[in-house]
């Protein structure tokens, strides 16, 4: 199965009005392959600017976090409907920073994700376990109980309309990158735990690294067989570099 390769570009509070005209007057000329898509996240305030300078069919809009809520006294929250309204096709759902710092628990995160399909948005759900965790090889638990909520939540059936972004939390930001064999093997268990509930599901789901990853160490990441593209943080901020990672997803 040809799986639906994805770069997405997680400008986390970063990016302003210069930078999207500067980006999207690179982007917008790259004649992308019809397997990938481009999903640009930047804040919330900057969404329907990009969205106006957005002009090539494979870029697609992305916020970085939605509402679990449709609705209501929710005082600077930004629910999965409005979005919609305003042509955001992914949410990224669940990132590390929205877990540690702002208290994110696994079942609010299948929430979140339940609303994002329930609105039409293709939720980004990122998982990851870290450094410690790591050490102590508590990365499969700590995977699985990031995953077990979003099943029970919506049913592995949704799960064709999910994006799963793996993310290994000492890898973000911080330039050390997990390897392309560590990788690979944790992409094949998070493929394997999603199997034993549907295989043919499994079998179709895109499954993107995220952590430390650029120009340099895009191939090798890219080339793993469970790996169909990326998250990409600081690198999606330097336009050479980003358009580098995009055409080396293309050729993977
Ligand atoms: P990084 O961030 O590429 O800067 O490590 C990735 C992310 O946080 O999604």
């Amino acid at each position: 199965m040809q799986r639906q390769k994805i770069i997405a570009g997680n400008w986390k509070m970063n990016g302003n009005l210069a930078f999207i005209d500067t980006i999207t007057s690179e982007l917008n000329n790259l004649e992308f392959t019809n397997n990938i898509t481009v999903v640009l996240c930047p804040s919330f305030v900057h969404l329907s600017a990009l969205s106006a300078k957005i002009s090539n069919k494979n870029i697609k809009l992305g916020s970085q976090n939605i509402s679990e809520h449709s609705s209501g006294a929710f005082t600077g929250e930004t629910s999965a409907d409005m979005l919609n309204e305003i042509s955001v096709k992914y949410a990224i759902i669940g990132h590390s920073e929205r877990r540690s710092i702002f208290g994110e628990t696994d079942n609010q995160i299948a929430e979140k994700v339940k609303s994002a399909l329930a609105n039409g948005l293709t939720p980004i759900l990122c998982i990851g376990e870290s450094e410690t965790e790591r050490a102590q090889q508590k990365t499969e638990t700590i995977l699985s109980q990031q995953l077990q909520p979003v099943i029970d939540e919506i049913g592995i059936e949704k799960f064709k309309d999910v994006v799963i972004a793996y993310e290994p939390v000492w890898a973000i930001g911080t330039g050390k990158t997990a390897s392309p064999e560590m990788a690979q093997e944790t992409h094949q268990f998070i493929r394997q735990f999603l199997a034993n509930n549907n295989a043919e599901i499994a079998e179709g789901v895109s499954l993107l690294y995220g952590g430390s990853v650029n120009a340099a160490n895009s191939k090798e990441l890219f080339a793993q067989t469970d790996i169909d593209g990326g998250l990409i943080g600081g690198a999606s901020l330097k336009v050479d570099e980003f358009k580098i990672i995009c055409s080396t997803a293309q050729g993977s």
